[in-house]
């Protein structure tokens, strides 16, 4: 391997690593030689995902991360780190006209405040190295809504805004931070999606990928290159996933 994407040497935190995306980076960034902290609120999931990592001296932390208590103590509990990559997140459908605050409170609670918060506490504790690089997961439904989405939407739209404004105050350290807008990735977030969606609403999202719907292994290369010193000049960006037209 060219030594600009090698990650040996280097030590990540990946939340949502007990299932889908999350799972398959943490896998892809062990093999590229990086050392993980995996993170997750399952055990069982979370500690298959251990068990399929390759090398050694990985650690994992379950941790729920809708409380400031539990993102303070996780931050507590990490090392210095070169890299974060933000993979924990839900999807819940729910038309405008029936939306609540409770709804609002719980999509943002996990798909916004816990990563920038994790993020914040994280660099207060300065336990991310100079020129580390930071990677969040929006949604390329930011740039094609669907009936039903409009919070989830919103929370990744708030997320791929204070990934920019994080890339502009982090430069002067030379530390990251990109966001990727994946289409739709096999994982059970999206079987949930089916569940919910008609047929004839999923086959209109499969028309929307030229490439076709996606799996966690063409989500986990993509973080690998931005973790990797191969993009040490890239900062700042929304990156779609998946050929969306
Ligand atoms: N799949 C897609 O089509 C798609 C497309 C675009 C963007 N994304 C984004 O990509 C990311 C990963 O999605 P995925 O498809 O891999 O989803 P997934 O298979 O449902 O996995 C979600 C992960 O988030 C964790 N999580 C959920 N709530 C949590 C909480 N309160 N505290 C800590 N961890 C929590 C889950 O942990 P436990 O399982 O341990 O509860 C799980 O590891 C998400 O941010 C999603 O919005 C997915």
């Amino acid at each position: 391997m060219h030594s600009l994407f090698n990650l040996s040497g280097k030590t990540f935190l990946v939340t949502g690593a007990s299932s889908g995306i999350g799972r398959q980076c943490a896998i892809t960034i062990s093999e590229c030689g990086g050392k993980l902290i995996i993170s997750g609120r399952n055990s069982e999931r979370l500690n298959e995902t251990f068990a399929k990592l390759s090398g050694d001296g990985h650690q994992r932390v379950i941790a729920d991360l809708t409380t400031d208590e539990s993102i303070e103590k996780l931050a507590d509990e990490l090392p210095q780190l070169n890299g974060l990559v933000h993979c924990a997140g839900i999807t819940a459908p729910i038309p405008v006209r029936f939306i609540r605050s409770r709804h609002i409170d719980d999509m943002m609670r996990i798909n916004y405040h816990a990563p920038v918060l994790l993020t914040t506490r994280i660099l207060s504790k300065k336990k991310l190295i100079n020129n580390s690089s930071i990677v969040f997961f929006s949604t390329i439904a930011t740039k094609f809504p669907y009936y039903g989405g409009s919070i989830y939407i919103s929370s990744k739209s708030a997320l791929s805004g204070f990934s920019m404004v994080l890339a502009l105050e982090l430069a002067p350290k030379g530390i990251r931070s990109n966001c990727l807008l994946p289409g739709f990735v096999r994982t059970p977030m999206y079987e949930a999606t089916e569940q919910h969606a008609s047929p004839e609403a999923m086959k209109k999202f499969e028309m929307l990928h030229p490439l076709g719907i996606g799996n966690p292994e063409d989500v986990a290369g993509p973080v690998c290159f931005l973790l990797s010193d191969a993009a040490r000049w890239i900062t700042g960006i929304n990156i779609p996933l998946g050929g969306s037209l």
